[in-house]
């Protein structure tokens, strides 16, 4: 049976913990678009959808670390509570501020301290693809709030998903290669 490196026990303990998060946020999320969906927030739901397959993706990079560290993949998938999709919008931005200005950056700083560059590879990736969530979510929100009924939430539209990082976007041609891990841009995969 894999040991866990002494060096790595806190690590393997925080990707444990990110992994748990991940996995619930992409659960919480394709309840949140079955809500949005049956408020006729199409295009919220997309956006949901979307920020699901990247927490899916960032679970399967957290699993694959721990793994290679000599852990057990093993998480816990929580009640979720779905509320007016304007709540489920605010609740997901609280979620990924969480992960962006204390979660990410802490457990990034205990694998920088021992060194661990899969780590640290993987709460980067990780970290800076949940900014481009916070940023679509909050112009979901203003725009919900603004009653702007015409505006992109109201229907069904593309995101843009980085395979690798879960790098989160709308617009087909943002850039050559994903700004965050360089992947390819064309072969992002397309939530709808
Ligand atoms: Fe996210
Ligand atoms: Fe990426």
């Amino acid at each position: 049976m894999a040991e866990i490196a002494t060096k790595n026990v806190v690590t393997v303990r925080n990707l444990l913990s990110a992994l748990e998060g991940e996995s619930n946020a992409n659960a919480k999320y394709n309840a949140f678009a079955i809500k949005a969906d049956a408020d006729g927030l199409r295009g919220a739901a997309s956006l949901f959808r979307a920020a699901a397959r990247a927490e899916h993706i960032h679970a399967g990079n957290h699993a694959r670390v721990i793994l290679q560290l000599g852990g057990e993949v093993a998480f816990k998938i929580h009640e979720i509570a779905v509320g007016s999709t304007l709540e489920n919008l605010k609740a997901a931005l609280a979620g990924e501020q969480y992960e962006i200005a204390t979660m990410y950056p802490g457990f990034l700083a205990e694998a920088t301290a021992h060194n661990n560059a899969a780590a640290i590879r993987t709460f980067h990736n990780a970290m800076e693809a949940e900014k481009t969530h916070a940023r679509l979510y909050s112009e979901a929100i203003a725009l919900l709030e603004a009653g702007s009924k015409e505006a992109w939430i109201a229907r069904p539209r593309d995101f843009f998903v980085c395979p690798v990082c879960g790098y989160t976007s709308e617009t087909p041609d943002e850039h050559d290669r994903c700004p965050v891990c360089n992947t390819a841009w064309d072969k992002f995969q397309v939530v709808r």
